[in-house]
C-alpha cells in the first residue's frame, strides 16, 4: 500500500518525505487555508519539496469548462500535479472531456461517498479515486464497509484507476485500509506519527537501554 500524506504543512511533508516512508501528498483547500500561506506559495512549495511524487491539487471551479479550464492551469504547475475534482455529474465530465482530448492531465476524483461514484469515477477514466471513510463512518454509516464494496467493484472489472482511502482519522482505519488492499491511504502527519509509536516499544526499549548499561555495553 502506499502512503500519502493529506497535508498542506510543509514540515511535516518534509519530515515523512525524510524517513523514506513518503509516495504523495493530497491537500485540499481546507488543508491549504490552515497553513496561512497564500495558494499558490503553498502550493508550489510542496511540488517542490516531492518533485517525483504525486501532489494532488483542488479545483475550485464547480463547472464542466472552468473545471477543464483551471485543471489545465494547475497541470502547469508541474509534472507531479495530480488534478482533483469533485465528484457531481459536472466534475465526472470534465474528468471524462480532459481525457477524450489528451490534456494530458492526471485527475483524482474526490468527494466520493458511496461504490457508485466510484464506479462513474473508473468510467470516466480518473487517474484516482479519493473515497472518504470518516466523513462517512461522522453519519454513522461505516466508511470502511463502503471501501470494501469500492475494492470489490475494482478488482470485478479490473479498473486501472487507483483507490486512495482518504478521510483516515485514525490507526484502525490505515490497518484495516492496507488489509483490504487499498492501492494507497492518504493519511493525516499525526496518524503517519501514531503508526510506528507502540506503548511496548518505547517500555522494551527503556528496559534494554537500562540493561545495557548496568551490563557496562558500549560500542
Ligand atoms: C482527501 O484527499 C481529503 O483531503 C481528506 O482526506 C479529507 O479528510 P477529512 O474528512 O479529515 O477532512
Amino acid at each position: 500500500m502506499k502512503i500519502f500524506i493529506d497535508t498542506a504543512v510543509l514540515e511535516e511533508i518534509k519530515e515523512v518525505r525524510d524517513l523514506g516512508i513518503l509516495d504523495g501528498v493530497t491537500t485540499n483547500p481546507t488543508l491549504v487555508s490552515k497553513t496561512g500561506k497564500p495558494w499558490k506559495e503553498a502550493i508550489l512549495e510542496i511540488l517542490k519539496e516531492v518533485p517525483d511524487k504525486p501532489v494532488s491539487v483542488e479545483v475550485v471551479a464547480t463547472d464542466t469548462e472552468g473545471i477543464k479550464r483551471e485543471a489545465k492551469e494547475l497541470a502547469k504547475l508541474g509534472a507531479n500535479v495530480v488534478v482533483k475534482i469533485p465528484c457531481t455529474e459536472e466534475g465526472l465530465r470534465a474528468v471524462f472531456e480532459l481525457n477524450a482530448e489528451r490534456a494530458g492531465v492526471k485527475t483524482n476524483v474526490t468527494l466520493v461517498f458511496s461504490p457508485l461514484q466510484a464506479l462513474l469515477a473508473a468510467k470516466v477514466g480518473a487517474t484516482y479515486v479519493s473515497p472518504f471513510i470518516g466523513r462517512v463512518d461522522d453519519i454513522s454509516y461505516d466508511g470502511l464497509m463502503v471501501l470494501e464494496e469500492i475494492v470489490e467493484i475494482y478488482n470485478l472489472y479490473g479498473f486501472e484507476t487507483e483507490i486512495i482511502a482518504a478521510s483516515i482519522r485514525h490507526v484502525d482505519h490505515v490497518r484495516r485500509c492496507a488489509a483490504l488492499g487499498v492501492d494507497i491511504a492518504t493519511i493525516p502527519y499525526k496518524v503517519i506519527k501514531q503508526m510506528y509509536r507502540h506503548p511496548l516499544t518505547e517500555r522494551g526499549l527503556d528496559l534494554f537501554l537500562k540493561d545495557a548499561k548496568q551490563a557496562g555495553i558500549s560500542i
